[in-house]
């Protein structure tokens, strides 16, 4: 009893005087330090959880060319019809033949439930297509429909629309409909009226109001929050997907681009990787492709990192050598990176860059960097890339190349790699890391001794991933937040960070955290989410040295008082930015020196920015999206010192100006 008394007096008293104590930081005002690469913070993009199909890529309907193994999957068809396999588009040869059934009284439907329903919202309006002919000649009426089964429990049409086929040979028919309930499960119903027969082919729904207002677009609210996000990085298309669960199934982008209803359909890892989140209707329609990727790439501001196949299917999946390309067999998977670049960047003479200009963009994407591999490992690894590098750099010698040090933060691959990397000649070199608390805890200065002549590094993956709470919360965001100062004072060799994965869907996910989770309406963005928009919006141009009194920097180390922090110069604005992340249960007193002021030079502070939950387990919502959001105050202070308490539990962004 006295001895459980005694230690907790101690602690007490630990606190109180970690509380009283003053943490004097200082700043070299004076001297901008190592420039942050305009690619510093980005963001991940792999189609997982839903996130293209059913997510950012906008198309409304499931299944919409008929290819999926099971080739009614998603659709309701009743009546007389028949599954054909020899329609218009060749890699796409499925298509719905609907028959009249003979008696007036008997009807043909199809009907399709979209991913997880379709959403609607009252008075928007969706551009159906679809392509179609009536074999027998003679004019062919569908009437389309908008089914609302939630109303009343009656199944209505919040909308319908006719569309007369008239035409032997295939045709693009397309029409506008308003929708007059929002609706966020609705059914696409497709009714043959009439007596000839309709063909039908890639069945399509797009809202009118995408991203830019693009066709084949992207969901609005989606590609809004990554625009808000300013990412200077844009990294696609994954992840796993990138290396298949065998070679077949690797992320094709050959089979990204050229037209919609020619891409061919490929299968999703993410439907069976995880037993206990079996999606079997989860596949790739790649609509959202390659171009598209690019298009919003620029649309975002964001510099594209594209990762290719380096041969190898994933390694997790196939221990057996036999699973992947030999080495002395690559030539196709150099070429596809080769010709990636040309196709982003190539004059619209050469075969890619003339495809490129055929769908809408003659000018280059300006590619600068592709990445070779995504977690690969061991000697295979490196046997595997090092012809790529060669090739790449023959033929597209100013493109950076990004290769893997596999899996995990550390261990045995990861120290084999960092040095074959370097001997390589590997421009950076992606980590990844999702990790618990304690591992984000004590990394604050992991890029500290990394070597600075070495490829830069890239954290591709990371995420903190709480100890018995992998989901999204306050939390992990916080601890999120103090592990990148470690990343931004060692701007001088971290070029690259993105968090990931970056979109989920409520009803689809496979993996938790992640950035920005939806419904079939709605967005929300996670505390996660607002870290890195903190970083994105004060990334700043040059690091500034920021030490205790000792010297040393703010990693979150023994003695700092659970304190992480870095200091940033916008040369831009003239402005400093102080990141400093409180991971601790009290609130910590601080006081920023500035040293290298001038005899009449002061520092005055704008704003601060602080992100702090009472409630460290909770998130955003769909019902709750601005439940945790970064709060500004003003700053009230002018001189060579700024006295500061920063809350318990919280990460603050401190807005100056010389
Ligand atoms: O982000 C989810 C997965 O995590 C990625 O596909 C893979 O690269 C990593 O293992």
């Amino acid at each position: 009893m006295k001895i459980r008394f005694l230690v907790s007096l101690v602690a007490t008293l630990v606190a109180v005087s970690a509380f009283a104590q003053t943490n004097v930081f200082k700043i070299r005002v004076d001297r901008p330090g190592a420039q942050v690469q305009p690619t510093m913070y980005g963001i991940f993009f792999e189609d997982i959880n839903f996130a293209a199909d059913g997510g950012l890529y906008a198309e409304l309907v499931k299944n919409r060319s008929f290819e999926f193994p099971n080739h009614l999957q998603g659709w309701r068809v009743g009546g007389k019809y028949e599954l054909r396999d020899d329609g218009p588009f060749e890699r796409n040869p499925h298509y719905l033949r609907l028959i009249y059934p003979g008696h007036p009284h008997k009807h043909t439907a199809v009907e399709n439930e979209g991913f997880f329903g379709i959403g609607l919202r009252k008075g928007g309006e969706y551009r159906f297509s679809v392509w179609a002919r009536v074999p027998d000649g003679g004019t062919g009426t569908l009437e389309i429909e908008f089914i609302d089964r939630a109303s009343m429990g009656e199944v209505q049409a919040s909308a319908t629309a006719t569309v007369r086929v008239d035409s032997r040979d295939w045709k693009k028919y397309e029409v506008i409909m308003r929708s007059e309930v929002t609706d966020p499960k609705a059914t696409l119903r497709i009714f043959l009226a009439g007596t000839q027969t309709v063909d039908i082919e890639h069945v399509s729904l797009f809202p009118v109001d995408t991203w830019m207002g693009r066709e084949n677009g992207m969901r609005k609210d989606l590609a809004q929050a990554l625009y808000d996000l300013h990412p200077g990085l844009f990294r696609f298309p994954g992840g796993c997907i990138v290396e298949g669960t065998d070679l077949q199934t690797r992320y094709s982008w050959k089979n990204s681009v050229g037209p919609v209803e020619n891409r061919p359909l490929n299968e999703n890892r993410w439907q069976y990787t995880f037993k206990h989140r079996f999606y079997p209707d989860y596949y790739q329609t790649y609509g959202l492709g390659f171009y598209e990727y690019f298009l919003l790439s620029e649309d975002i501001g964001a510099e594209p990192l594209p990762v290719l196949s380096c041969g190898l299917a994933c390694q997790f999946q196939n221990e057996d050598e036999s699973a992947h390309q030999s080495v002395d067999a690559l030539q196709e998977f150099i070429d596809d990176a080769i010709d990636l670049v040309e196709f982003a960047n190539g004059d619209v003479t050469t075969e890619w860059g003339s495809l490129r200009a055929e769908m809408g963009h003659p000018e280059p994407f300006g590619l600068k960097y592709i990445g070779i591999g995504n977690e690969q490992w061991g000697e295979t690894y490196v046997a595997h890339l090092e012809p790529f590098i060669a090739a790449i750099r023959e033929a597209c010698p100013d493109i950076k190349i990004v290769g893997s040090s596999g899996p995990n933060s550390e261990g045995a691959d990861f120290d084999y790699l960092w040095p074959e990397m370097a001997r390589l000649g590997a421009d950076l070199v992606d980590e990844h890391f999702y990790r618990p608390e304690t591992w984000f805890l004590s990394q604050g200065a992991r890029y500290d001794d990394y070597d600075r002549q070495g490829p830069k590094v890239f954290a591709g993956e990371y995420a903190c991933h709480g100890d018995g709470k992998k989901w999204n919360h306050f939390e992990a965001a916080l601890l999120e937040a103090a592990f990148m100062t470690g990343l931004e004072r060692n701007a001088d060799i971290v070029h690259m960070a993105t968090y990931a994965p970056l979109f989920a869907h409520v009803e689809g996910w496979q993996w938790r955290p992640d950035l920005i989770w939806y419904d079939n309406l709605r967005s929300m963005r996670s505390c996660s989410y607002y870290v890195q928009q903190l970083y994105t919006g004060y990334k700043g141009t040059n690091v500034l040295e920021l030490t205790g009194e000792d010297g040393r920097s703010i990693t979150g180390a023994e003695g700092q008082n659970g304190l992480f922090a870095s200091a940033v110069l916008d040369s831009a604005m003239d402005r400093i930015y102080v990141k400093v992340a409180n991971v601790s249960d009290s609130s910590r007193q601080i006081r920023i020196d500035f040293d290298g002021l001038k005899r009449k030079e002061t520092v005055r502070g704008v704003e601060a920015v602080t992100y702090h939950s009472d409630d460290l387990d909770a998130d955003n919502t769909l019902d709750e999206p601005d439940k945790i959001l970064p709060a500004r105050s003003p700053l009230v202070f002018e001189g060579k010192s700024l006295p500061l308490e920063i809350g318990p539990k919280t990460f603050a962004v401190y807005i100056l100006e010389k």
